[in-house]
């Protein structure tokens, strides 16, 4: 079967006569245990519930390759997602490689939070692999591409062989793309980790991550720090989850073709001096996003002249929602230097191609563009 019909399957609940087709959410803290707790199923809801059950064999199953079955946890956000990797994996005296272009708040809890309690943290950018010169005696090597916001890309399957050769454990982040445009389980990372907030859900209404990866070990470890922070997600997110990603397919395909499309015509205007989308043939990392992508992502980013210009654009466009975060349905943009924190232009933009039809897209971005 194909992966879009494997998705849709997967939501479904089992097919029990009388039964609905998707189950609801299960509220629950106590379940009902008597006796031995090993032999049941259900406890506690900070460590499990049935709604959690189902989506992680959702997710699993889309983060599953040749020749290998992954197991999924959802957490309640991709930054619990995220810290549970550091948090299970880094003992004072070891080492992590990060970006030095990653997700913000992944890099700060690195070095606020890891660093001061002896966690040694490494930089190096994302573009041209630059990771793979830090790794010798690390601990854990942590990717992200396309990294966000600034759209480099680094070779998964590369850097993966060297951390491993390295005796470093990998982590992708990797949001932007989500497992169905990109499976970093099958190009050798041991992490698949994600914020599900975006494009994996898409509808802007539920904080969601989720970690996956093959070795039972290394889910046991995952699992054990979940339990004991509290990263629950609630059962009513779990199953908005479920309905949302069933159409993760037919969001994530016009979304993508929308981005590839506003990413080409950006391209021809004058006012914009750069556009940063690894679906460009011209992006410095084309090769291997094709390479290891099966779709591009529907994040871009691009160059305004300033601060004011950038400003403009936004309060001109009526289809872009001026809104941070990324991957929902609704077409959305920031000016992201507001927030501070990257090494990026005043004029900066990274925009999210929703689903709306290109062709209102692409008017609305030339008018607001020629807006003064
Ligand atoms: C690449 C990346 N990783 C992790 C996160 C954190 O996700 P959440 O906001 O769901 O905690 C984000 C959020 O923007 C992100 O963009």
């Amino acid at each position: 079967m194909h992966e879009a019909t494997k998705i849709i399957r997967s939501t479904l609940t089992r097919a029990d006569a009388g039964e609905p087709l998707h189950a609801g959410p299960v509220f629950a803290a106590p379940y009902h245990a008597p006796g031995d707790p090993s032999a049941i199923p259900y406890t506690y809801a900070r460590s499990h519930n049935p709604t959690w059950t189902h989506l992680e064999k959702s997710i699993a199953q889309m983060e599953s390759g040749e020749g290998y079955r992954a197991s999924a946890l959802v957490f309640a956000s991709g930054m619990a997602a995220c810290a549970a990797v550091f948090g299970a994996i880094l003992r004072p005296g070891d080492e992590v490689v990060l970006p030095s272009n990653a997700y913000y708040a992944a890099r700060v809890l690195a070095q606020e939070y890891f660093a001061k309690m002896g966690v040694e943290v490494r930089l190096a950018p994302t573009a041209n692999n630059a990771q793979a010169e830090l790794l010798e005696g690390a601990k854990l090597l942590w990717i992200e591409t396309p990294s966000n916001p600034t759209m480099d890309v680094c070779d998964i399957a590369a850097l993966a062989e060297a951390a491993h050769k390295a005796g470093a454990l990998v982590a992708v982040d990797n949001t932007t793309p989500t497992p169905l445009g990109q499976r970093p389980l099958s190009l050798g990372a041991d992490f698949s980790v994600a914020s599900d907030t975006k494009a994996m859900t898409g509808h802007s209404d539920i904080l969601l991550g989720h970690v996956a990866m093959r070795d039972l070990e290394l889910r046991q470890k995952i699992d054990q720090w979940r339990t004991l922070t509290g990263a629950a997600l609630g059962p009513m997110e779990a199953w908005l989850a479920l309905r949302s990603i069933a159409t993760l397919p037919l969001r994530l395909e016009r979304s993508c073709q929308n981005a590839q499309r506003i990413a080409e015509f950006l391209t021809t205007r004058p006012e914009v001096s750069q556009v940063l989308y690894p679906g460009l043939p011209t992006h410095p990392g084309h090769e291997i996003a094709v390479k290891q992508m099966q779709y591009f992502g529907p994040v871009l980013s691009f160059v305004l002249r300033d601060k004011a210009a950038a400003e403009n654009f936004l309060a001109k466009s009526q289809l872009l929602t001026d809104a941070t975060s990324f991957g929902g349905i609704t077409s959305s943009a920031e000016r992201r230097a507001r927030w501070g924190g990257d090494q990026i232009a005043e004029g900066f933009i990274r925009l999210s191609a929703g689903c709306e039809n290109i062709d209102d897209l692409l008017a609305d971005i030339a008018q607001a563009l020629d807006a003064k």
